[in-house]
């Protein structure tokens, strides 16, 4: 077999930070994509995640990495969205990470989610880098196409320097306001003791080499000292997206995070009833570098180690839901199995109420989203659920007292056919859109214009 039983895990690094600060872009520029520019609403709104091979990294990195120095066969890098409402999402990108990347917009500084992520890499241990993005709006910025930091600076005039320093000084002030130690990377001796702050731009791969440098030392020396972990024990995942694969039907993209994964055996997943157990048909492994919600190109494989994402073709996955644990049983019970699934779900639990509205959407992290951002309006919720609008979610919607709660918010799922034609006869009103804060936005107008 080529598949050592002891090999280093790949590291898991989640790319956190506030909305629109550069976390798809720096990825984007890393991996050689162009992911953010196909976002709606220029926001990402789901968990994405990107297996970026130790080649690629040196090649970026040039002299900052040598591929000798490392035995870790490369990076999984996990982006997460930034906007306000996707609270849970972030927590659940922060807790599967071996180390962060926290996104600060040079300009813009610390702001709410920015602490959040910060809070949740204080809580769960994590260490983390921090990366202060779009240096390159420096007012009388000199662009240094792809260049390290030092040989940036050396090309800046000193306004322009100094006014990058003032910037990244708040930057390092406002971190010791949050409880950490940190200082400009090169100053930093012991990265798990002090956070090191790294300048870097998106737009001009400046400080890039200098990012993924500090990133292969860190996870490095943390996989070393606490990630000796067995990647042949039986695989634990997260469901990113449900989908429709030609030749292969229902199909699951998953984020393994642990163990492995073989062709043949039984898994249990989420569901939208109960766990679903059934069989791997295949696994279908995305390209290096390309991220596994836009890849459309699998290579079939017989077993995945963690940490990968995957595309896992079973039978009987159409109810199986985003955001869903998925477990390989392997040598356990399954009953064991199937309860250790039913706990993870009773986790992530919607709050409704008697009275209120009804919310259908594509993932469970979409559905916490929309939950945090109807809860901010102080809009109930009568349900809640993962999936396509359905004629049942149109009985529900009408079973509402308040006229203003006869609706339904759906948001990135589509509208079954014979849902559609029961609207029109059962007064319910359908609010539907891709982009979370739009759908909240034209519900509370609707409102508005209702009790005028
Ligand atoms: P969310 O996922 O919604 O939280 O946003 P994000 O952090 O992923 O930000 P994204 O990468 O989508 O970038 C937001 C905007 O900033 C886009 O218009 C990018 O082109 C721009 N941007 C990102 N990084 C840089 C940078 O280094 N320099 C400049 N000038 N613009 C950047
Ligand atoms: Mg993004």
């Amino acid at each position: 077999s080529d598949t050592t039983p002891t090999a280093l895990r790949t590291p898991i690094v989640a790319v956190l930070g506030h909305v629109d600060h550069g976390k798809t872009s720096l990825l984007d520029t890393i991996r050689g994509s162009a992911v953010s520019e196909g976002e709606a609403g220029a926001i990402t709104q789901h968990i994405g995640a990107t297996a970026v091979p130790l080649e690629t990294i040196s090649d970026m990195a040039g002299s900052l990495v040598d591929p000798e120095d490392f035995d870790l066969p490369g990076l999984l890098f996990i982006d997460t969205p930034g906007h306000h409402s996707f609270s849970t999402l972030r927590s659940r990108g922060g807790a599967l990470a071996d180390i962060a990347i926290v996104v600060v917009d040079v300009n813009d500084g610390f702001q709410p989610q920015t602490v959040e992520a910060i809070e949740i890499l204080k809580r769960t241990g994590t260490p983390f880098v921090v990366a202060a993005n779009k240096i390159d709006t420096t007012p009388g910025w000199n662009p240094q196409e792809g260049a390290p930091i030092q040989q940036t600076y050396e090309a800046q005039s000193s306004r322009a320097r100094s006014m990058l320093d003032e910037n990244l000084y708040e930057i390092i002030g406002d971190l010791s306001d949050n409880g950490f130690s940190a200082d400009l990377y090169w100053r930093v001796q012991n990265f798990q003791k002090n956070v090191g702050v790294v300048p870097s731009s998106a737009m001009t791969s400046e400080g890039i080499p200098d990012l993924l440098a500090v990133l292969m030392g860190l996870s490095q020396r943390y996989m070393k000292e606490e990630m000796q972990i067995d990647v042949t024990g039986p695989g634990a995942g997260t469901v990113l997206e449900v989908k429709e694969e030609r030749g292969f039907g229902t199909t699951l993209d998953v984020v393994l995070y642990d163990g492995s994964i073989k062709e043949g055996e039984t898994i249990v997943v989420g569901g939208k009833n109960d766990p679903i157990v059934t069989e791997v048909r295949a696994l279908l492994r995305p390209r290096p570098n390309a991220e596994i919600r836009t890849e459309k190109r699998f290579e079939r494989v017989d077993e995945v180690t963690a940490a990968s994402g995957v595309k896992i073709a079973a039978p009987d996955l159409e109810d199986a839901m985003a955001g869903a644990p998925v477990r390989v049983v392997r040598d356990r019970p399954v009953d064991e199995v199937i309860a250790e699934v039913k706990r993870e779900l009773a986790e992530i639990e919607v709050e409704t109420a008697e009275e209120g509205v009804v919310v259908k959407a594509d993932t469970l992290g979409s559905l916490e989203a929309m939950a945090n951002a109807l809860d901010e309006a102080e809009v109930p919720i009568l349900r809640a659920e993962v999936g396509d609008v359905a004629p049942r979610d149109v009985a529900v919607a009408s079973t509402a007292n308040e006229e203003k709660h006869k609706v339904i918010l759906a948001f990135n799922v589509s509208v079954l056919k014979n849902a559609q034609e029961e609207l029109d006869k059962a007064g319910v009103k359908l609010f539907d859109d891709d982009v979370i804060y739009q759908l909240v936005e034209e519900y509370e107008a609707y409102v508005d214009e209702m009790q005028r």
